[in-house]
């Protein structure tokens, strides 16, 4: 393991304040040129004494300091820095930063840091839980900022729950994959795993000549295959009925129904890492299929429609369940109905984009998506299908990446 860089260290005041003095220690063995920055609160924790001795560097804590300003301003240290990383980050500098306060020296660098983030939050447990800490975090994830832990467990305050902060060692681990995913070209970011994808529309038959179907065409399923594939993916994809023509290098299985599609995704979701239900897979399908055509009688007539099995959800029960990952497309309340799908359907992240509007959805060439996760959501701007596709299975990458990680973490 080396991390080659100029690692900014941001201390906060809480108790896990003394196993960051572990981290500079860890981090400078890695390789890593660290610089401390330490808030009061801090202070009353751990003395600046120990970071300098440990960094090997002055360890920096005014904002408004002549002397520390000659040295290496806030700026300088601002630019200086591949990486700020908060450990610990507490819930009050957690509020600070979703807000844009910079009443301190490292409320202000993290406003004028350019570099990746990184915050590893140390807490009592009910603070964690609160909902406005809640949603300080998911905004701080709307901003990009990437978060290690907490972890569970016993908490210097006597209670147990999710807030300790990560151990030191599980940080550098973690800022080690995440750096390693980061050098990679996208072309490396699924190397080796197996990816199934599903794409297009089903039809479900009224009778042998008519059926019920929707308006997908399937290119942002056949995108995301196209850019697993360049992401070093074996893949494998259901489709159902379209007009494009299919990566070279894949499995493909062609569907037409519902039903068909269900039983081809069933029948191999658990061989493979992530599934990308992209399907638009009908809701409905006739309750009977008629042998022959039916008949022009009637001014009016009925059908009677059953509801079809959701794979995704299917997908995302299994015991041996693939990393799951859906589309919502909708008319209007698209974060409300995203998120309600994420939950209810149990699934890893959720891809919701706008239909009905003028530009993107279904047949479009171009289209935006915001995409959902447990404690995080990232906007994906409006671009063709190809580059959206590229971004989305480099998202897909890092999440299950982190995923793999908290999981190894928890053991
Ligand atoms: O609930 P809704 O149909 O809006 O959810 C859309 C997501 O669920 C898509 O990822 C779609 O592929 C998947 N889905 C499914 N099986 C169904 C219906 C939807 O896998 N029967």
């Amino acid at each position: 393991m080396t991390i080659n860089k100029h690692i900014l260290l941001g201390v906060s005041g809480g108790i896990a304040a003394y196993k960051s003095a572990e981290l500079v220690r860890l981090l400078r063995k890695q390789g890593a040129e660290v610089r401390v920055v330490i808030t009061k609160s801090a202070m009353e924790f751990v003395s600046p004494l120990t970071f300098q001795a440990l960094s090997g560097n002055p360890v920096h804590s005014e904002l408004l300091d002549a002397d520390a300003e000659n040295a290496m301003g806030h700026i300088s240290l601002a630019r200086w820095a591949d990486l700020l990383l908060i450990a610990p980050a507490t819930a009050n500098l957690i509020a600070k930063l979703s807000h844009g306060l910079a009443d301190d020296l490292l409320s202000t660098l993290y406003l004028a840091a350019t570099c990746p983030v990184y915050i590893a939050p140390a807490m009592n447990q009910a603070m964690w839980n609160k909902a406005v800490t809640q949603e300080n975090m998911q905004k701080l994830g709307t901003h990009g900022v990437k978060v290690i832990g907490p972890e569970q467990g016993d908490q210097a305050c006597g209670e147990t729950g999710f807030g300790r902060m990560s151990e030191p060692v599980d940080i550098c681990n973690y800022l080690d994959h995440a750096l390693e995913l980061q050098n990679q070209p996208t072309a490396q970011c699924l190397q080796g795993l197996r990816v199934l994808i599903s794409a297009g529309p089903t039809r479900e038959p009224l009778d042998p000549v008519r059926y019920i179907t929707n308006r997908s065409s399937g290119k942002m399923g056949y995108a995301l295959a196209n850019a697993a594939i360049k992401a070093g993916a074996e893949v494998t994809l259901i489709s159902g009925p379209v007009t494009l023509a299919a990566p070279a290098n894949i499995e493909l299985v062609k569907v037409e129904t519902a039903a068909q599609m269900y039983a081809a995704v069933m029948s191999r979701a658990s061989d493979h890492a992530i599934y990308i239900g992209a399907a638009a897979v009908a809701d409905y399908s006739p309750a009977i299929m008629q042998p022959e055509k039916i008949k022009k009688q009637e001014e009016q007539t009925t059908i009677i429609l059953q509801k079809t099995k959701d794979i995704l959800s299917e997908v995302a029960k299994l015991d041996k369940r693939p990393f799951s990952v859906g589309f919502a497309a909708e008319t209007h309340d698209l974060e409300a109905y995203a998120r309600d799908k994420l939950a209810r359907k149990r699934l890893d992240m959720i891809a919701a984009n706008w239909v009905g509007r003028e530009l993107g959805g279904f047949d479009s060439e171009q289209n935006a998506l915001q995409v959902f996760w447990e404690n995080g959501e990232k906007t994906l701007a409006m671009a063709d299908k190809k580059q959206l596709a590229e971004r989305l299975i480099t998202l897909i990458a890092e999440r299950l990446h982190e995923k793999n990680l908290g999981e190894q973490a928890r053991g």
